[in-house]
C-alpha cells in the first residue's frame, strides 16, 4: 500500500473472511484476524467475532490466563460477561460497553459470561504496543454503554465513537499508543458516509450485519456480513449500505513498524523476550 495518499479515497485492498475457532475453556467464535490467513495488520493482531445463543457455545468462558505487551479490546454488542484479575480489578461488561485493556508489563485475568442464556455478541481485538510500551503498568479503561457518545452523521447514518473523533464526537477511550480510531458504523439501507481517516494509520472494516459497498465510485467493492476489509492508505473511505442497511466497524492505528515476536497470550518484539514472559509468568511475576 502506498504512502502518497494524504487527499485520497482509500479503497478496498483485502478482503478477507472469519474462520471457525474456540479459545478459552471451549468458547466457539469467528477469528478473522490472527490466522494463517491473516496473521497480522500492523498494529492489530488479532480479531475474533463471538456470535451465539446457544449457552454451549459461550458458558465455558475464559479461566485464568495471561497477557504481555499489547492491549485487548473487548466490545459487547449484546450479553454480559464477567471480568477479573489478579491485582484485584473486577468489572462487568455489558451490552454496548467497551474495556480497553493495556496488559502491558503483564496481567492474568479471566473473564466469564454473566449469563446462563440468550444472546452472547461482540468483538475482541488485539491492539499492540510499541516497544517502549511493552512493560508499562497494566490500565483499564471500562466504558459502559451510556458512556459511548453516538455521532448522528446525515441521513440515516449513526457511529458509535469509541476511540478517536469522528463528526464533532470524540470517543471516550484516550491516550492510547498507536492513536487507534474504532467507530461503529449504523446506515440505513441505501444511506452512504465517507469517514474521514488518519491517511498515514492502517485501517480495516468489518460488516456485522448487512452488506456494503466501499471505496470510490467506480472501484468500490462489496464487503458482506463477516467479511473484513483491508483498506490501503487514504484521507477517507466512502461506504455505502444495500437495500437491507449494513452495521461495521471501523478500526485503524499507526502502524508500529517493529518486529513482532508472537506465542500465545505474549506478543514481544524477540523470541528471547517470549521466553521471559513464559519464565515470569511461571515464577508468578505478572
Ligand atoms: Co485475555
Amino acid at each position: 500500500m502506498s504512502d502518497n495518499a494524504a487527499n485520497s479515497s482509500r479503497t478496498v485492498a483485502r478482503k478477507v473472511r472469519g474462520q471457525p475457532t474456540s479459545d478459552g475453556a471451549g468458547v466457539r467464535m469467528t477469528r478473522v484476524m490472527g490466522t494463517p490467513i491473516l496473521d497480522h495488520f500492523d498494529p492489530f493482531l488479532l480479531l475474533d467475532e463471538f456470535r451465539s445463543d446457544d449457552p454451549n457455545d459461550y458458558i465455558a468462558g475464559f479461566p485464568d490466563h495471561p497477557h504481555r505487551g499489547f492491549e485487548t479490546v473487548t466490545y459487547m454488542l449484546a450479553g454480559r460477561m464477567k471480568h477479573g484479575d489478579n491485582q484485584g480489578n473486577t468489572g462487568l461488561l455489558g451490552p454496548g460497553s467497551v474495556q480497553w485493556m493495556t496488559a502491558g508489563r503483564g496481567i492474568v485475568h479471566s473473564e466469564f459470561p454473566e449469563q446462563e442464556e440468550g444472546l452472547m455478541w461482540g468483538f475482541q481485538l488485539w491492539v499492540n504496543l510499541p516497544a517502549s510500551d511493552k512493560f508499562t503498568a497494566p490500565r483499564y479503561q471500562d466504558i459502559q454503554a451510556d458512556g459511548i457518545p453516538e455521532a448522528e452523521l446525515g441521513d440515516g447514518v449513526r457511529a458509535k465513537v469509541i476511540t478517536g473523533e469522528l463528526g464533532g464526537v470524540k470517543g471516550p477511550v484516550t491516550d492510547v499508543a498507536t492513536d487507534p480510531v474504532y467507530y461503529d458504523l449504523d446506515l440505513d439501507g441505501g444511506a452512504s458516509y465517507t469517514v474521514p481517516l488518519p491517511g498515514g494509520h492502517n485501517v480495516f472494516l468489518y460488516v456485522y450485519d448487512g452488506s456494503i459497498s466501499a471505496g470510490p465510485e467506480g472501484s468500490a467493492r462489496r464487503v458482506r456480513r463477516g467479511e473484513m476489509a483491508l483498506l490501503s492508505h487514504g484521507s477517507r473511505v466512502e461506504v455505502a449500505a444495500e437495500y437491507n442497511g449494513a452495521k461495521l466497524i471501523v478500526v485503524g492505528g499507526r502502524p508500529l513498524n517493529e518486529p513482532i515476536a508472537r506465542y500465545g497470550p505474549f506478543v514481544m518484539n524477540t523470541a528471547e523476550e517470549i521466553h521471559q514472559a513464559f519464565a515470569d509468568y511461571r515464577a508468578g511475576k505478572l
